[in-house]
Order: C-alpha cells, then sequence, then structure tokens
C-alpha cells in the first residue's frame, strides 16, 4: 500500500468527463459507488459517462451520459444498475483498442472501473497501451484484494451467508444432523471464516489451509460425545471438492447423518448493509478526486478510516493474508 504517486499524469490535466463501469461478479454497494462517482463528479462539474457491461460494453460503445438524478434512489439497491460482465473480448489488443477509441471518441479523460483483481488487469493494460488514465474501485464479495481491509459487497454477503446458516443451524438441531454449508470465495477464505465465527461453526475450511479430513471427524464425532444436538462445519468455495467432499467424508467417517447446503450466488444479492453503502461512498468519492489529481493505476483502498492508494499490479501480485486471530477464535470457542 502506497501514497498517491506524486506525478501528475500527463493526459490528466483539464479533464472534464470521465466514465464509469462495473466488472466481474456483482457485489452489494456496487450502485452506491456508481452514485459516489456520479455525485461527486457533478459536486466538482465534472461529467460522467455510465458505460454498461463492462469491458465487454466499452469495446462495444456502450457510454451514456449518467447525471445526479440516474442515481437517484440507487444506494440501497443490490447488483449494478450499469450491468457487469467478465468479457472474452477485452483479453485481446483488438478489444482493448476499440474500447480506447470510444473512450477517446466520447471526450472521456479517465475511466473509473468497479471490480476485482481480474477487472483491475484489463484496466492496467488499457491505460499502458493506450495512455487512458484508469482507476479501481475494490467491488467483489471475495475481499481477496490487497490494498484495503475491505472491499464492496463483503460485508452484506457475510450477513446474507450468515442468515442461511442460522437457519440451517435449527433445521439441523432439530435432527440432530451434521450440516456442511459452503459459502463462496474461490480463492480466499475471508467470508468462511467471518460466517464460522459469527454462526459459531464447530469447523471450518479455508482454501489458504490444508486441513486433514480426518481431524474434522474427529471433532464432529467428539461434538456428539459432548452432547451438541448438531454441528455446523463452514466449507469455502475453493477448498478442494467443496463442501460435497467434506459432507461425504464426514458421513462416511463419523456415520451420522450428514446434509450439503451450497449458498451459492444468494450471496451476491441483496440490498447492501450500511458498512458496504458507507464504504462504496467513500472510495467512489476517492476515485474521483484521484483522477482530478492527476493519479492514475491505482485502486483506492481503506486502511483504518484512512483512504489509500496502492498500484492496480500490487493487488494481485501481493496477497491479503485471512485473519488467523479469528481463525484461532473460532477453534476455541467450538469446544
Ligand atoms: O465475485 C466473486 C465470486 O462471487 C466468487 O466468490 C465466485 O467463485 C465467483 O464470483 C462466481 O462467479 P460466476 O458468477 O461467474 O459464477
Amino acid at each position: 500500500m502506497t501514497e498517491p504517486t506524486p506525478t501528475r499524469h500527463p493526459n490528466l490535466a483539464g479533464i472534464q468527463r470521465v466514465a464509469v463501469l462495473t466488472s466481474g461478479g456483482d457485489a452489494p454497494g456496487m450502485n452506491a459507488a456508481i452514485r459516489a462517482v456520479v455525485r461527486t463528479a457533478a459536486f466538482e462539474g465534472l461529467e460522467v459517462m455510465g458505460v454498461r457491461r463492462g469491458f465487454s460494453g466499452l469495446h462495444r460503445g456502450e457510454l451514456k451520459l449518467i447525471g445526479p438524478r440516474d442515481v437517484a434512489n440507487t444506494i440501497q439497491r443490490g447488483g449494478t444498475i450499469l450491468l457487469t460482465a467478465r468479457s472474452a473480448t477485452w483479453r485481446t489488443p483488438e478489444g482493448r483498442a476499440s474500447g480506447a477509441q470510444h473512450l477517446r471518441d466520447n471526450g472521456v479523460g479517465g475511466l473509473i472501473v468497479i471490480g476485482g483483481d481480474g477487472s483491475f488487469h484489463g484496466a492496467q493494460l488499457l491505460e499502458q497501451e493506450h495512455g487512458i488514465p484508469v482507476i479501481g474501485i475494490p467491488g467483489t464479495i471475495d475481499n481477496d484484494l490487497y490494498g484495503t481491509d475491505h472491499t464492496i459487497g463483503y460485508f452484506t454477503a457475510v450477513e446474507t451467508a450468515l442468515d442461511a446458516v442460522d437457519k440451517l443451524r435449527d433445521t439441523g438441531a432439530s435432527h440432530e444432523r451434521i450440516f456442511v454449508i459452503e459459502v463462496m470465495g474461490r480463492h480466499a477464505g475471508h467470508i468462511a471464516l467471518d460466517v464460522a465465527v459469527a454462526g459459531g461453526a464447530e469447523e471450518v475450511f479455508i482454501p489458504e489451509d490444508d486441513k486433514p479430513i480426518g481431524d474434522v471427524i474427529q471433532i464432529v464425532k467428539d461434538s456428539v460425545k459432548k452432547g451438541k444436538t448438531g454441528s455446523i462445519v463452514i466449507v469455502a468455495e475453493g477448498v478442494p471438492g467443496g463442501a460435497q467432499g467434506v459432507g461425504d467424508a464426514i458421513q462416511a467417517g463419523t456415520g451420522l447423518e450428514t446434509r450439503v447446503s451450497i449458498l451459492g450466488h444468494i450471496q451476491r444479492g441483496g440490498a447492501p448493509v450500511s458498512s458496504d453503502r458507507i464504504l462504496a461512498s467513500r472510495l467512489g468519492e476517492a476515485a474521483v478526486y484521484a483522477l482530478m489529481d492527476g493519479v492514475s493505476g491505482v485502486m483506492v483502498g481503506r486502511h483504518g478510516s484512512n483512504i489509500i492508494h496502492t498500484p492496480l499490479h500490487e493487488t494481485w501480485e501481493k496477497r491479503k493474508d485471512v485473519n488467523r486471530d479469528l481463525y484461532r477464535c473460532a477453534k476455541k470457542l467450538s469446544v
């Protein structure tokens, strides 16, 4: 994580119009970030073009001016009003050249990309190949980006998953069953760990760790001996074999009735909780000021209560580890 680069990007002098897009998996709070970009820009006398369908729409020229009234009543809405996509065409030089041309044709001086590290990769290539200033805003439920304590959408996803875990606990305890619950997180266990602690789980599996299944079988057997009426095991989707693999092994190893529940995309929807709306509002504002200050090629993030800038490439080259204290806490509290 670094301070803003002191040198002004040469293409940002006298910037009058910026563009904003959402890319990759949607995350609750993306609309709040778009709204913050549009309204901060309006406050400063800049125009904003909204790009529909992420980089897919950009290379096809799907740009439209959006003003403060166009983002009214969106702060509380999940999903993204700009639509999102994962674009194969953007991975080609031709796709990026076409997107750059559309930005130039529309007089856009800088692009704000709300998404994850894959999206930031695409943004960096646009800057390197075509000199278009870019700023990233971290928007993904996975919270797996270096350079920010939290990503937009993460808090809401944890609440959604936790609500499901609480409900599954009711039915699991009534039937004295083991429930193995899979939460999202392709490469990261942030959601899984938070949900495990907040949901009082007996065990948690995350991609960052290689836990022997035998240990878990023993833990589940012990929990029955201790008189527990049901056990919850949380598995991040990136764990090899996923929840189904863990569930099958527990059923075979303990002989106890086991059910597997994969929460899936439900975790990406719904109204953003206040923490996501506030984070998105601050980062949307910060992204506009970064461009106005002549900064490019960074992601705006929040560390503590400070806004920080991190070079885009560090967001995928460096790793944000899970909170190991939470891991230890989860273990202790499941005695
Ligand atoms: O956005 C991140 C994420 O939700 C991951 O947790 C998950 O693995 C992936 O997106 C799912 O992507 P898709 O919506 O393309 O199936």
